[in-house]
């Protein structure tokens, strides 16, 4: 109503994230009519920049949807206009002391309600937040924080940020993005296990002969290799983006949809896997690569890359869920930089059929009787069944063909980033889609030792060539486990 608003601060506004994401979900949010009636945004970084110039930089990045193109030019003057800048330090509780002046004049004596997004590196978390929340916390409304990972590099220092952050923040306050839970598919398969008959009955250790998560760029780390060589693939992705889909992949149906409900279930899966043995792990890091006369950079040709860094830009993990449903079923995942696809996807594959009376008719590969369910997270958001059927006409012989649910096809709408779901669920107080304390915690549990044995050991990746699948290592540990990647062949 107009009695209240919301006022957003961006800190590390001048921040690649910032610029790439959020503002542009922010103006999103916007221009579909998400934000309050009234509201604010601020920029908040060490730089200093009038208003205009920070309206200037943002607007260069916002863009209105294919069905929102209609007056886009209006609506990014009037959204403009909301956004204002305030420079200052961010350990300084006299720089958020200011802030909170200039947030006071927008509110205009409106009941306001703060949210504090963190788009800056983690070693500076925990200083915002003690001066954020002693300098300009809302007085009436609620005092929200949005931080993002890198959570630490281990289960220690994860655990050191997190008591960090306790000490100015509730856990009630604080909202860890994980931005592929904010991915329509992502969300989409507690939908599609527990409203469709068909698939909650088969999914467990009986029917499904092992699962696959599989995440691949076809970019390297061009310019953040500062970032990246200190973190890896390992904790760039798999221990957060593709752990997630596997809890949720995994997880009992929770008592109900409510944000605690949901977490305590995918907290559980998390503590029942077994942590990761080096023994099932492969890890790899790009090398150039010449392509139609194209050279293409190694991971060291980086300039931000330390010479000599054996840091993995690429890996692959097998790993269990130790409970009754799972026990036993392989759980791999890969991830890469700089591979010859861009794509993220779970993979389901599912037993032989018991006394298969079709068997003769793929004697020469067993593989292709089984079905499989695979979620294309994207590009091409999807949801497609491989089964079997017979080819028409007289004779019998068999083809595998595609159920297949393709949103493009079923769907004219363009899919919002995930940005701008998590930050209005944020927003509304929606903690659904936000990472729990104790998952991280049992998260950095699976993958702490493994990184700290591979750090210890100083185990060097494989290389494997720009743009190629990747390092023969992987086909191997799958094959040790009698699984053979799903994303090998066309679909
Ligand atoms: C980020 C990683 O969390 O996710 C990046 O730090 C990665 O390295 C990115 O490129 C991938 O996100 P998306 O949404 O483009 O798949």
């Amino acid at each position: 109503s107009q009695l209240s608003t919301v006022s957003i601060t961006v800190v590390g506004a001048s921040g690649d994230l910032a610029k790439k994401k959020i503002f542009p979900a922010l103006f999103a949010l916007y221009y579909e009519g998400h934000l309050p009636e009234h509201f604010t945004i601020f920029g908040f970084a060490r730089s200093k920049m009038t208003n205009e110039e920070l309206r200037t930089t943002i607007s260069s990045t916002l863009t209105c949807r294919i069905d929102q193109r209609e007056n886009c030019a209006d609506k990014i003057d009037k959204f403009l206009q909301r956004c204002f800048y305030h420079s200052g330090q961010y350990n300084s509780e006299d720089s958020f002391r200011q802030l909170d002046i200039k947030l006071k004049d927008q509110e205009a004596g409106r009941v306001a309600s703060r949210l504090f997004y963190l788009s800056i590196p983690p070693n500076l978390f925990v200083d915002v937040a003690r001066s954020a929340s002693r300098g300009a916390s809302a007085t009436q409304g609620w005092t929200r924080v949005i931080v993002e990972k890198p959570f630490g590099r281990d289960a220690d220092s994860s655990a050191e940020l997190t008591n960090g952050l306790a000490q100015y923040l509730s856990e009630e306050q604080i909202y860890r993005i994980d931005h592929y839970l904010g991915k329509e598919l992502v969300e989409n398969l507690s939908v599609l296990r527990f409203s469709n008959l068909v698939f909650e009955p088969l999914w467990s250790r009986q029917y499904i002969r092992n699962v696959q998560v599989i995440f691949s760029e076809d970019f390297g780390t061009e310019g953040r290799g500062g970032y990246f060589d200190n973190y890896g693939i390992i904790r760039d992705i798999m221990q957060n983006h593709l752990l997630q889909m596997v809890a949720l992949f995994g997880m009992e149906a929770p008592v109900t949809l409510d944000a605690e409900d949901i977490r305590n279930e995918k907290v559980k899966v998390l503590r029942s896997m077994r942590k990761l043995k080096l023994e099932d792990v492969v890890i790899g890091q790009y090398k150039s690569h010449v392509k139609g006369g194209v050279k293409y950079p190694g991971y060291g040709d980086d300039p931000t890359v330390p010479k000599n860094s054996i840091t993995p830009t690429f890996a692959a993990a097998a790993l269990f869920i130790d409970n009754a449903r799972w026990d036993g079923v392989p759980i791999l995942m890969k991830a890469g930089k700089a591979l010859h696809t861009r794509r993220a996807e779970i993979r389901i594959q599912f037993r032989h059929v018991p006394g298969n009376l079709y068997k003769k008719l793929f004697a020469t590969d067993l593989d292709l009787a089984t079905n499989e369910l695979v979620i294309r997270v994207q590009p091409d958001e999807a949801i497609y069944l491989k089964i079997n059927n017979k080819v028409p006409g007289l004779g019998l012989r068999l083809d595998k063909s595609n159920l297949n649910l393709l949103y493009s096809e079923r769907y004219n709408k363009e899919i919002p980033d995930s940005y701008e779901r998590l930050i209005l669920d944020a927003i509304d107080g929606d903690k659904r889609l936000f990472i729990r304390n104790d998952e991280l915690e049992a998260a950095w549990g699976i993958f702490t030792p493994v990184l700290k044995a591979l750090e210890e050991k100083r185990v060097s990746p494989e290389l494997y060539p720009y743009g190629s699948r990747g390092p023969i290592g992987a086909y191997y540990l799958a094959a040790k486990y009698n699984v053979r990647w799903g994303d090998m062949g066309d679909n």
